[in-house]
């Protein structure tokens, strides 16, 4: 396969970095990781930008900074204390990870951001890509920075067939990114790059009659430009189905119960869930209608109650309150949510919570929707 980037000359990549500088210089974001070129700084953004959007992003990344304003405070921190400051950011690994390349900078670093490409690569949870945007764009090291957006880019300039699922596929990017990076500018590039794919050259409908660089992307030139990246399907999440309890005892305190160490949410509260088959979950979605108020006023008994914690003494149960949905890379939690009074006999490991003190608790993405369909029915069932 001929590679699109070895017919450019020296002079057509000095010309399409200068065209392509230029138009970040008038065009780039001011966000708050661009202030200055400290590493740490930028090695958190860099971290919470890669599954997550810059318009939410930015508000998180203010308070960590705030929270946490150097390397050793992040080292130190209680994961407690960092989780909350991570929490509805999803990924949660990545926050523990930090706190480890954090520890390892201490010990192996004295404290010192690590200067060369090996070093920041060797820190815990930095792969290629990030290692690439911390050296370019805090040390000026030109080092390509490739993640999905770029690939996107990059594939429409020099029509690059390879798959950009198959990890064999990057050695094609980081060679094409090599020969056109700003030696100069190398993080002011890559952030053109990123800007690029994330503004103009989008995945469905480019608006190619805004890209400063349209004079040289082949794709445009044969019209071809939502052909690119050629991607193949990646395995859908599977789905996975619950039946979750929000228990309240006579004291209005309600139950949450603690993820194990490791693992999906580690560490993180949530109602107690209990998985069921997606028959069973079918069956109880046509059975409980949220909508209909009186069908599950406090004259239901046990008997009736969904097959959750069926060791568990619900004195009775109100209603069901809802569904909840929620993606994570590799799985589909369908979560069907109960309400219900318990005598307090739980012998649920966990702790009795009064609602007020929630905020001390970290709870992740599905158990935040999940008060969330809580919250919103107390508002409108004031028996
Ligand atoms: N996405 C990932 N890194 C980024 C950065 N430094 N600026 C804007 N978007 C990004």
């Amino acid at each position: 396969m001929s590679k699109g980037w070895e017919s450019w000359t020296e002079q057509d990549v000095a010309n399409f970095q200068t065209e392509f500088l230029t138009w970040y210089q008038q065009e780039k974001r001011n966000l708050p990781w661009r202030y200055n070129h400290d590493p740490y700084r930028i090695w958190i953004s860099e971290i919470m930008l890669q599954q997550t959007r810059v318009d939410t992003v930015i508000d998180y990344f203010y308070r960590f900074m705030e929270q946490f304003p150097t390397i050793q405070d992040l080292a130190n921190a209680p994961e407690d204390k960092l989780l909350k400051v991570w929490e509805g950011l999803g990924y949660y690994s990545r926050a523990r990870n930090l706190q480890a390349a954090a520890k390892q900078i201490m010990e192996e670093f004295g404290g010192q951001f690590p200067t060369t490409v090996e070093e920041i690569r060797s820190l815990k949870g930095i792969g290629p890509y990030t290692a690439g945007a911390i050296s370019s764009i805090a040390f000026e090291i030109p080092e390509p920075a490739i993640d999905g957006n770029v690939m996107r880019v990059v594939s429409r300039l020099f029509c690059i067939e390879a798959d950009i699922a198959k990890a064999s596929s990057r050695n094609i990017f980081d060679e094409a990114m090599r020969k056109i990076i700003s030696q100069d500018q190398p993080g002011d590039f890559n952030q053109a790059m990123m800007d690029l794919g994330s503004s103009i050259c989008t995945p469905t409908s480019p608006q190619c009659e805004l890209c400063p660089i349209q004079n040289y992307c082949q794709a445009y030139r044969k019209n071809r430009q939502t052909a690119f990246p050629i991607k193949s399907k990646k395995q859908k999440p599977k789905d996975v189905y619950y039946v979750a309890g929000i228990i309240e005892n006579r004291q209005q305190e309600i139950f949450l119960q603690q993820r194990p160490e490791t693992g999906l949410l580690a560490n993180m509260w949530l109602f107690p869930l209990e998985e069921i088959s997606p028959s069973r979950f079918k069956e109880l979605q046509e059975q409980y209608d949220p909508n209909d108020w009186d069908l599950f006023s406090s004259t239901l008994v046990a008997e009736d109650s969904p097959d959750f914690f069926p060791e568990q003494e619900i004195v009775w149960q109100k209603k069901v309150l809802g569904e909840v949905k929620h993606v994570f890379s590799h799985l589909r939690w369908h979560i069907l949510v109960f309400y219900g009074r318990s005598a307090e006999m739980l012998t649920l490991d966990g702790q009795w919570v009064k609602p007020k003190d929630f905020p001390q608790y970290v709870f992740p993405k599905p158990q935040q929707k999940m008060l969330e369909v809580f919250e919103n029915n107390l508002a409108d069932d004031k028996d």
